[in-house]
């Protein structure tokens, strides 16, 4: 049987409406001002209200937040750093930029997130910092991490590229590492096209920061007077890009409230279904289900159940281990095989609506 053209994807670019952005884009484009400049600062000061953060500052992706991280945490060249394999590659190769080491700890089974008891196995006298990734959406035991990295000296960095809006006990991710950054790529929650953020609990790094995200140079000193002393990169957002982040920042609680209600349905829904598990996760943790995490006995099973009806399911990660560049870090990592071997994301952002969560489960319920 031929399958349905898919009606359901996994995932999708949300943009504000044509009312409310295109008049605010042919206003910036049109006025002479297009690199970083006020928009920028009212988006990231838009966006930490939204997001409870103490600071933002807006770069040009969340690699760029990411790699800026590293260095401001101190991460030098041979430096070790505990992560994840089980995420997007840019939380790991910015690790590889700095010259540092990733030291690959082994994922809960039942999340995909770092379990905190193989990250306390992995430290070592060169352990610089942790990187945590709230992978999928669903935070990560941010609790015991904090303590394990103030129990021994180390940085906390969240990666909070897929968990825009998510909590845990109550405050948002991104605000209990030292320095957390989030990701404004096309499919995530909310896109500048591309972007990021990068926040720090000590306020005292942020003109540091500042300058390592525009050459090393300050900002405000007259360019015939201002001097280097670090070398800094690229890394500003562009006011063509905040005008989007700002009209963006109109409808996220709502887009976020979607994503979430489904997947509580979800969790919900599919608790029960024989040879299928959601994603467990502490209950201190509030998801902000970028993604569905779904685990199957049989996940090409559930890949083909949905195609039938037109909606799509899939792995979306490789493992970053299985990359050649990451070859000399592998390490046995057992929970993350069985992890990924079960793993299946299913569609539950904000293009959901009630009858389609309903269709899906029907047809996982009826296998
Ligand atoms: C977990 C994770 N970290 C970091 C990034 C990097 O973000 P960006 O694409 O904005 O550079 C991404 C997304 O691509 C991601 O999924």
């Amino acid at each position: 049987m031929v399958n349905p053209p898919i009606s359901i994807p996994l995932v999708k670019v949300a943009m504000p409406p044509r009312e409310l952005l295109m008049p605010a884009l042919e206003s910036v484009l049109y006025s002479g001002m297009l690199a970083e400049g006020e928009h920028v600062y009212q988006f990231e000061d838009q966006f930490a209200h939204t997001f409870e953060l103490p600071h933002a500052l807006a770069m040009s992706s969340g690699t760029a937040a990411l790699h800026v991280a590293l260095l401001l945490a101190g991460v030098k060249p041979g430096d070790e750093v505990i992560t994840t394999s089980m995420t997007a590659e840019p939380t790991n190769t910015t690790i590889l930029q700095v010259g540092a080491v990733p030291v690959f700890a082994d994922v809960e089974v039942d999340n995909g997130n770092l379990d905190p008891a193989s990250v306390e196995a992995c430290i070592s006298p060169r352990t610089r910092a942790i990187v945590v990734v709230h992978y999928a959406g669903y935070p990560a035991q941010l609790d015991v991490l904090r303590s394990l990295a103030d129990r021994h000296g180390l940085m906390l960095i969240e990666d909070c590229a897929h968990a825009l809006g998510a909590r845990f006990g109550g405050q948002p991710v991104g605000t209990i590492g030292d320095f957390a950054i989030f990701s404004f790529q096309a499919i995530k929650h909310m896109t500048t096209v591309d972007g990021g953020v990068l926040t720090m609990r000590d306020a005292s790094r942020l003109a540091e920061a500042r300058r390592l995200r525009w050459f090393g140079l300050t900002k405000g000193v007259p360019r015939t007077e201002v001097d280097i002393k670090t070398p800094g990169y690229k890394y500003n957002m562009h006011n063509v890009a905040a005008v989007i982040g700002k009209c963006q920042l109109a409808g996220i609680g709502e887009l976020l409230s979607r994503h979430i209600d489904n997947g509580r349905y979800y969790d919900a829904a599919l608790a029960g279904i024989p040879g299928l598990a959601p994603a467990r996760f502490a209950a201190e943790a509030q998801p902000s289900y970028w993604l569905y995490t779904l685990l199957a006995d049989d996940s090409d099973a559930v890949e083909r159940c949905l195609a039938a009806i037109g909606v799509m399911a899939s792995k979306l990660h490789r493992p970053n281990h299985y990359h050649s560049v990451f070859e000399p870090f592998r390490r046995p990592m057992p929970a993350l095989d069985r992890f990924y071997q079960r793993l299946v994301h299913i569609p539950c952002g904000w293009w959901v609506n009630p009858s389609d969560r309903e269709r899906i489960v029907d047809a996982l319920r009826r296998g």
